[in-house]
């Protein structure tokens, strides 16, 4: 699996992300498009962005009955974008519903990636308010695991988990981690962070950095750094 680094645009509009992708003149980064862009702007700012040359990975985590997300997925398959996403908690059902749908009449398919508990969610609202008792790391795993069973291609993690993902369900499952920060960078709200070096490190097969980038003085070179430190 080759590693790359993935730039979050988390912006809200087209204009504002233009502007941002305009700085790029000798390279063309693997972008993140997640809900706010998607919603502001609809399909055609993915269509714009891969004109542009662009790989997408599209983060929009969908999670819904089977038959729902198989369709929606076969549309955004015909986007073509190289990655998107969805919730394991939707089941093993819906996971393989979301393979089929995704994948094209000539056989290829974006990488479909997992997302297992978000970071948002901690162990005493797991357990108090969806009722799950296992510890919060048991329960990634588990959640890991199901998608790999699935067939899944990979899990959305922490640079610190990608370690035991792999060791879980094997070195070719794709770790896809954001939580990335430079050593001398400002964390932000990210609280568990790994410097681009410490993920490759630990075996990140991918890293999504935003603001380190995206709000960067100097935002080419921020991204060279990126790929320096992790790609090597
Ligand atoms: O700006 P920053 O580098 O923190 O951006 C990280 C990106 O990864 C954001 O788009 C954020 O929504 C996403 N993300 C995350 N943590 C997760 C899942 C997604 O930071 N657990």
């Amino acid at each position: 699996m080759g590693k790359d680094v993935i730039v979050a645009c988390d912006f809200a509009s087209a204009a504002e992300t233009m502007a941002f992708l305009d700085k790029f003149t000798d390279c063309k980064p693997f972008v993140k498009i997640g809900m706010e862009l998607f919603y502001a702007e609809g399909p055609q700012i993915v269509r714009q962005i891969k004109a542009r040359g662009h790989k997408i990975f599209l983060d929009l985590k969908l999670h819904d009955i089977p038959n729902t997300v198989k369709k929606a997925m076969a549309v955004l398959s015909g986007l073509d974008v190289d990655m998107v996403n969805l919730h394991a908690a939707g089941t093993k059902a819906m996971m393989t519903a979301a393979l089929e749908g995704l994948t094209r009449a000539d056989g290829t398919r974006p990488l479909l990636i997992a997302v297992t508990q978000l970071t948002s969610t901690d162990e005493e609202s797991m357990r108090s308010e969806l009722w799950i008792d296992r510890p919060l790391d048991e329960t990634v795993m588990h959640y890991a695991r199901n998608a790999m069973e699935a067939g899944l291609d990979g899990v959305v993690c922490s640079p610190l988990e990608s370690g035991k993902v792999h060791e879980a369900c094997g070195a070719g499952f794709v770790t896809v981690t954001p939580g990335v920060r430079f050593a001398d960078g400002d964390k932000g709200d990210q609280k568990r962070v790994a410097t681009p070096a410490m993920a490759k490190e630990i075996g990140s097969d991918y890293i999504v950095v935003g603001r380190p980038i995206t709000k960067a003085e100097d935002p080419v070179a921020a991204y060279r750094r990126c790929i320096a430190e992790f790609v090597g």
